[in-house]
């Protein structure tokens, strides 16, 4: 039986008073729930007072980003090995905003996702096709595609300490979410795809859902057989929609 995990993916917002209330208002609601871990991914500028105000709690502290090279002239990035000696437990990594608008590559990608390993973190790889995509029958393509890169560079292996995100870009921020059957369907190609190389390791691992996760989807999407949580944006703002979210996994 799979553990669930559900992502706080916080993006570019907060200051320490909004981060405060937050943390405190998820530390005193949420319930002790043994099926499912809560990763708060906070702006990294932010992680030491999240790890503070998380001390005695059971909420995971994660990034949002790291680069593929552990130390050097890289003016503004941040290292894996940073953020593990900040507390981190996990990065996010390939959003399709930094694929997008940052133009990363899927080698990039590959790469980050081993620093990550290589210092004790545990990636959380993004994937996900754009409506056009989806709409010219690609979806599968570039999905198994993007997971592709990163197997061949990692190895399967590497997945057993691992977690998948697949995010259709169309329904991240846009208030569409994919349907609980398109989102199972993709999810199952995913898992099937690592069952082709490793059975025990496509059973064990936790593929999330995210694009738009809300209260009011939540419940069905996490009844999918093969989709194990979710990583959510906005609503992981709002503190009633995300406690709402974290108690409809069962
Ligand atoms: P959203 O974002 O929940 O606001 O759609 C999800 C994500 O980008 O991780």
């Amino acid at each position: 039986m799979r553990k669930g995990l559900i992502v706080a993916n916080w993006k570019m917002h907060g200051q320490r008073a909004s981060n405060a209330a937050l943390i405190h208002a998820l530390n005193a609601g949420l319930t002790k729930q043994s099926d499912v871990d809560i990763l708060v991914c906070p702006p990294s500028i932010y992680l030491e007072q999240i790890k503070a105000l998380l001390a005695g709690s059971n909420i995971l502290l994660g990034a949002q980003n790291t680069h593929s090279e552990e130390t050097g002239a890289y003016t503004g990035e941040i290292s894996a090995g940073m953020l593990k000696d900040m507390g981190c437990t996990h990065v996010i990594l390939g959003h399709s905003e930094r694929r997008e608008l940052f133009q990363e590559s899927d080698e990039f990608i590959a790469g980050k996702f081993t620093a990550a390993q290589t210092r004790g973190l545990i990636p959380i790889l993004c994937v996900g096709e754009t409506l056009a995509q989806r709409e010219a029958d690609e979806t599968a393509n570039i999905v198994l595609g993007q997971l592709e890169v990163v197997l061949k560079h990692a190895g399967v292996v590497a997945f057993g300490n691992a977690v998948i995100a697949y995010e259709p870009v169309w329904a991240i921020g846009t208030g569409l979410t994919a349907s609980p059957e398109q989102a199972q369907q993709v999810h199952a190609l995913i898992r099937n795809k690592i069952a082709e190389q490793d059975a025990g390791v496509a059973g064990d691992i936790r593929i999330l859902y995210g694009g738009s996760v809300k209260a009011d989807n939540a419940v069905e999407l996490f009844a999918q057989q093969d989709i194990d949580g979710g990583l959510v944006g906005g609503a992981s703002l709002i503190v009633e929609e995300f406690l709402r979210i974290c108690s409809s996994y069962t």
